[in-house]
């Protein structure tokens, strides 16, 4: 290793990947807090070469975004009546229930009853909801950004249409929390770590890197995961939507880094290696819910340690990257530098998926419009 290579410490802030204690002790202290500034300072860039369709990939990926618009406003049975309780009770007959395979003997959860389990069921989904809707503000403010750094018009013109479809989003998750859901959590503090890092880099690929291919990639396996599972028509329908874009989001990452990791230094796509692996450690931490543990009352470092030993949820956790694993193969980031990724990848349990679909070209195949009728 030479001396510009960071160790695992430098990177997330902790020697060993799993360090649970340290994981848990990253917390949101800020609550309160009604805006959040973020200083960064990149070049804006203008191009003076309009021709479209210079990279017909992402032309083709622009005509199609214009085509699949939905309004989140009209498109969606907002009708639809949600009990949160009787859907905790609905999804945990439908896919088995939320202690399953959790041994709580001798801790605070010992004496919890169904009354306990269906709450804790509903702050859940307020606050599986509240972070989705965080993530999305996440993406629009980085398209916005990707639409004044990238250099290229084709690239231009679609981070436009993301932009638009990403405002959609956050409306939809807000709406459906605000009209639905019975309460909103702050943005996790391993997330907010994420956007706060992505923001603040100056350079555009790091942008795309960090949410298309990483943040947006995830998302797009957790939603896929979550309308699989729910019984709510609602959300099902809004999140089959809302995978129809990202998978669009996904394809425009992987496209545009692909040409473009072309001509960079050994050096400088092993600094991208570092972030996508900074990203994904950032990430699966962020899914642990130690928010709503601890609005129950109970410490998360009691039960969460206890909850990754519980295999379903480390299949739930390793499979948030079954999108994230063979994008960053097919960029040529998992074995550059000796392999670097592919290490980290097999130390964080993921490194499985590296030969599943790739979101290249994925996106045709989830598209879904309400002209389409192809939902739920
Ligand atoms: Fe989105
Ligand atoms: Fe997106």
């Amino acid at each position: 290793m030479t001396e510009q290579m960071r160790e695992t410490a430098d990177i997330i802030g902790r020697d060993e990947i799993n360090d649970m204690e340290a994981i848990l002790s990253v917390v949101n202290t800020d609550v309160d807090e009604e805006r959040h500034g973020v200083h960064s300072v990149y070049d804006t860039i203008f191009t003076w070469d309009y021709a479209k369709g210079q990279r017909p990939k992402l032309e083709k990926l622009y005509e199609k975004a214009k085509k699949t618009q939905w309004n989140g406003q009209t498109d969606l049975p907002w009708e639809t009546e949600v009990d949160q309780e009787q859907l905790v009770v609905a999804n945990a007959v439908a896919n088995g229930g939320l202690g399953e395979g959790l041994d709580v003997s001798g801790t605070s959860l010992e004496r919890w009853g169904d009354k306990e389990w269906i709450e804790f069921g509903v702050e859940s989904q307020n606050w599986t909801l509240s972070q989705f809707m965080h993530g999305e503000q996440g993406a629009l403010v980085c398209t916005a950004k990707i639409v004044e750094s990238v250099p290229w018009i084709d690239a231009k013109y679609y981070a436009a249409t993301q932009v638009m479809d990403e405002a959609r989003h956050v409306e939809v998750f807000a709406k459906y929390l605000d009209d639905k859901l019975s309460g909103h959590y702050p943005i996790n503090a391993h997330l907010r770590l994420l956007l706060d890092d992505i923001i603040a880099d100056s350079r555009w690929d790091m942008t795309y890197l960090g949410m298309q291919i990483m943040v947006e990639g995830l998302a797009l396996a957790a939603f896929g995961f979550m309308h699989q599972m729910t019984t709510e028509p609602l959300l099902k329908q809004l999140l089959r939507y809302v995978m129809s874009d990202e998978a669009r989001h996904v394809a425009f990452g992987v496209l545009s880094l692909q040409e473009y990791y072309q001509q960079l230094s050994a050096a400088e796509i092993r600094e991208r290696q570092e972030f996508a692996f900074e990203a994904a450690v950032r990430m699966r931490d962020r899914f642990l819910q130690q928010e709503v543990w601890a609005r129950m009352g109970v410490n998360p470092k009691e039960i969460v340690p206890l909850l990754m030993q519980v295999p379903d949820r480390q299949v739930f956790q390793s499979l948030l990257f079954s999108k994230i694993v063979p994008n960053c193969k097919k960029l040529g980031l998992l074995d550059a530098a000796d392999g670097w990724l592919r290490v980290k990848f097999t130390e964080l349990g993921v490194i499985s998926f590296e030969d599943w679909a790739d979101t290249g070209e994925e996106y045709d195949a989830l598209q879904a419009t309400p002209a389409s009728g192809a939902v739920a």
